[in-house]
């Protein structure tokens, strides 16, 4: 590189003498100069044959600028792939938490039952329902992803005097299957009450929701005691 730059300056320097009598420009004698050049241009990853030799219109570092532009392109892809999963993990750790819901029974005058076969309850007064898994049409809760889920029912019925029989039983399903369960058949109590509480591991789309069992009823509740919560405690990956 430098012999060839010093070999070209030699040339430059041994025309100058010549200039003013020549009505080309310096460049012009320079890139002639480099045109009448038998050796190589060893200009490495510039184009030097096209920058001397044929100038106008070419870009001497075309190559090497698109190699750069490639680079550079290459880069800011992996960059751009790297701050969505980066997204993506503040999401589970911040946006997937928000998964919570609580409701109760509407007001219950007279009994809600009994029914000829296992009937989902309705909690239809909704006080919280983030990321929106809860359904109360159906009193159902559906996964919005995996993980590991609490769980909370309370069941209460009132009679309202003794020597009526309390007869209930529900009962928290997860996919058709019983996972807990609270009963009552008596007639010393005029009102009862029982709560549960437990931990599911759901995947997404799996649902849960508490069943009134068949023959079954509940008495009396105006205040919204019969409720129904849950939570995800934690994400799991979805499998
Ligand atoms: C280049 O070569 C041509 C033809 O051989 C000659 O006329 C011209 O003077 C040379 N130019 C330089 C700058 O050496
Ligand atoms: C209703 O629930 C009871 C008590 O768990 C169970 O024995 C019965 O098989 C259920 N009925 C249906 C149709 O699932
Ligand atoms: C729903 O629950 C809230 C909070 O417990 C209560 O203030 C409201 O009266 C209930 N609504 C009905 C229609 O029961
Ligand atoms: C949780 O989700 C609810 C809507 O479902 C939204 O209003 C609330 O801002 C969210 N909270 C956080 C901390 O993301």
């Amino acid at each position: 590189m430098k012999v060839a730059a010093v070999a070209v300056l030699g040339l430059l320097g041994a025309l100058f003498p010549c200039l003013k009598a020549q009505t080309s420009s310096p460049l012009e004698i320079l890139q002639q100069a480099a045109a009448n050049w038998t050796g190589t241009l060893p200009c490495e990853g510039w184009d030097c044959e096209c920058a001397f030799k044929k100038p106008k219109g070419c870009c001497c570092v075309a190559s090497p600028l698109f190699q750069l532009e490639e680079k550079t392109f290459m880069r800011m892809m992996g960059l751009w792939k790297d701050l969505n999963s980066l997204n993506n993990q503040i999401e589970e750790v911040t946006g997937g938490h928000n998964v919570s819901f609580a409701a109760t029974m509407l007001p219950i005058t007279g009994c809600y039952g009994p029914f000829n076969k296992n009937v989902s309850i309705p909690y239809c007064n909704v006080t919280l329902n983030h990321g929106y898994g809860y359904n109360p049409s159906l009193g159902t809760f559906t996964a919005p992803r995996s993980g590991l889920y609490s769980f909370s029912y309370t069941v209460y019925s009132n009679l309202g005097a003794e020597g009526e029989r309390i007869y209930h039983k529900v009962q928290l399903m997860k996919e058709g299957q019983v996972i807990a369960s609270s009963w009552e058949d008596n007639r010393e109590d005029s009102e009862d009450s029982a709560t549960q509480t437990v931990l599911l591991q759901l995947k997404r789309g799996n649902q849960v929701y508490v069943e009134l069992v068949l023959g079954r009823f509940l008495c009396v509740d105006t205040q919204g005691y019969n409720s129904f919560s849950g939570f995800l405690v934690y994400p799991l990956s979805d499998i």
